[in-house]
């Protein structure tokens, strides 16, 4: 056998363990198994190019490559040591920008290469070249959209830059102006190539990516993680072609579509519309309301909370970004047992964009060992609020917010929420009264039967055991075991 025939098999066989990995990851049981499958296609498809690209290049090339590989790879493993679960979309952002910038170097340098060397040492047939051209112009645009878009993300996310959409004037028009630009441009560059258009594509394509992304509000930003997911894969795909790599075109096909079809189910999760969200909040005009103190609040101390506590019949946790930063999630399993213990039904509502991650919340609750059978969505457990004596809001504020359903001005209207202000009393645990992630102030910490319990969420949580004590373990404080024994 060939080695390019060998190195046909090996590309079919990575392509065949990426949908097995794509397969594997979209269940909690598989997961491991599809992150496994998704190393080893990694690992085949790297040695098969290497080796595919050995016979045409020198040994120094050979070397550099490896050289670049090992540096890569020690980059690659510290980064993955040291990151909080917290900051995965950040990390997931600046890495999305990587494939961004690889696409548009793979163009420029294929143009280049055509520039200087012509049809003749390239693989590229003189008929074909028309095809090459426009292949080049897309590959970049996408590329450096992808880049930019992916930077502004980086920079919401881990709030190096305010979460709030950018309203210039026009907004719409300047987008839907930059794809008509594009088109006119890709026509001309196919017709006439040269180095200025070269330059006004990859100028328009950063600033569209900028602007895309920059437009869309905090609260949208876990669907824009997700759509540039999806154009990166479209950006691997592109220099795929242009690399004449089969593989390369499979696997971001696989992570184009698949990234879109997440972000679809996102922005169904969310009432949002995907062309909407796609085309950088196109159709949604500056709502930038409600940052403000809206009255009164009211505040508890754990010792209350834990009376409430105590004479609750049915309890509902709402888990949030704030849960996972406190690394609350152990003290609010154990919370959950020793309620249960006396009785009181205990379940979890989880919102499918608590967090910062797709399923941040299941995973922490996972981690804590809380029973699965009382970890409930949205849509599952909302009806119940209205029925039940106490909830929790453990470190939760967007996925909460009354003034998704109440006010149509809120940069955050229309998108479901867990209705926990229907139930009997509601303790919100957090550090201050400092907005969520969308910068949207919180009308349900003004709420007569809301209450604020101020400091760190796991500090909190823990003052409560202490002071429940239920199961007579060391934490339980006198007043409490007589509280808990006259409830009994
Ligand atoms: P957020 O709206 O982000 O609010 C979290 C709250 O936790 C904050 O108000 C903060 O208030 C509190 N907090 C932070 N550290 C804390 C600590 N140590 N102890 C106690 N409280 C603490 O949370 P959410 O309700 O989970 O909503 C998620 C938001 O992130 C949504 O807007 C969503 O669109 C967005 N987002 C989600 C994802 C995914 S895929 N899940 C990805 C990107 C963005 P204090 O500062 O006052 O404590």
């Amino acid at each position: 056998m060939t080695s390019l025939t060998a190195s046909h098999a090996a590309d079919l066989v990575a392509a065949l363990l990426f949908i097995l990995s794509l397969a594997g990851l979209s269940q909690h049981r598989t997961a491991r198994a599809g992150v496994v499958y998704g190393i080893a296609g990694m690992a085949l498809a790297l040695v098969a190019t290497i080796v595919v690209a050995a016979q045409s290049i020198t040994a120094g090339a050979v070397a550099l490559i490896v050289l670049a590989m090992a540096l890569g790879a020690a980059m690659g493993l510290w980064r993955a040591r040291r990151v909080e679960m917290t900051q995965m979309p950040e990390l997931i952002a600046v890495l999305h920008s990587f494939v961004g910038l690889a696409a548009v170097l793979v163009g420029w340098n294929s143009y280049l290469e055509v520039e200087v060397h012509g049809t003749a040492q390239t693989r590229i047939g003189a008929d074909l070249l028309g095809i090459h051209h426009a292949e080049v112009f897309i590959g970049i645009f996408i590329g450096a959209v992808t880049f930019t878009g992916s930077i502004v993300a980086f920079l919401k996310l881990s709030a190096r830059i305010k979460s709030r959409p950018l309203m210039l004037p026009g907004k719409n028009a300047l987008n839907v102006g930059a794809l008509a630009a594009f088109a006119v441009l890709t026509v001309w560059f196919t017709i006439s190539p040269n180095l200025p258009l070269m330059i006004a594509v990859t100028a328009l394509a950063l600033a569209l990516g900028w602007h895309l992304v920059a437009s869309i509000g905090g609260g949208d930003m876990p669907v824009v993680v997700s759509m540039l997911n999806s154009y990166s894969g479209w950006a691997a795909a592109a220099a795929g072609f242009l690399l004449d790599n089969n593989l390369l075109i499979v696997t971001g096909a696989l992570v184009g579509s698949s990234g879109a079809y997440l972000s679809y189910i996102m922005c169904k999760a969310m009432n949002r519309s995907f062309l909407s969200v796609i085309a950088g909040g196109f159709g949604i005009e500056a709502l930038t309301g409600g940052g403000e103190e809206q009255g009164e609040h009211r505040e508890v101390r754990a010792a209350e909370a834990a009376e409430m506590l105590a004479q609750a019949r049915s309890v509902i946790i709402t888990p949030g970004y704030g849960m996972a930063v406190a690394q609350a999630q152990h003290p609010v399993a154990e919370l959950t047992r020793r309620l249960r213990d006396r009785g009181v039904e205990v379940r979890f509502g989880v919102h499918p964009v608590a967090g910062r991650l797709p399923g941040h919340m299941n995973v922490l609750l996972a981690e804590a060992k809380v029973p699965y059978d009382i970890v409930l969505e949205m849509d599952e457990i909302n009806d119940d609020f209205a029925d039940t004596s106490v909830v929790l809001v453990i470190g939760a504020n967007d996925t909460v917010n009354p003034a998704a359903t109440e006010d149509p001005s809120s940069p955050i209207a229309g998108m479901p929420v867990l209705r926990v202000w229907e139930a009997e009393q509601v303790i919100v645990f957090k550090r201050s009264m400092a907005s969520g992630y969308a910068g949207v102030q919180n009308p349900l910490f003004f709420r007569e039967n809301s209450s604020m319990l101020f400091g760190d969420a796991k500090q909190s949580v823990e003052e409560i055991l202490g002071v429940l004590g239920l199961d007579g373990g060391p934490g339980a404080a006198p007043a409490a075991r007589q509280t808990t024994a006259a409830g009994r």
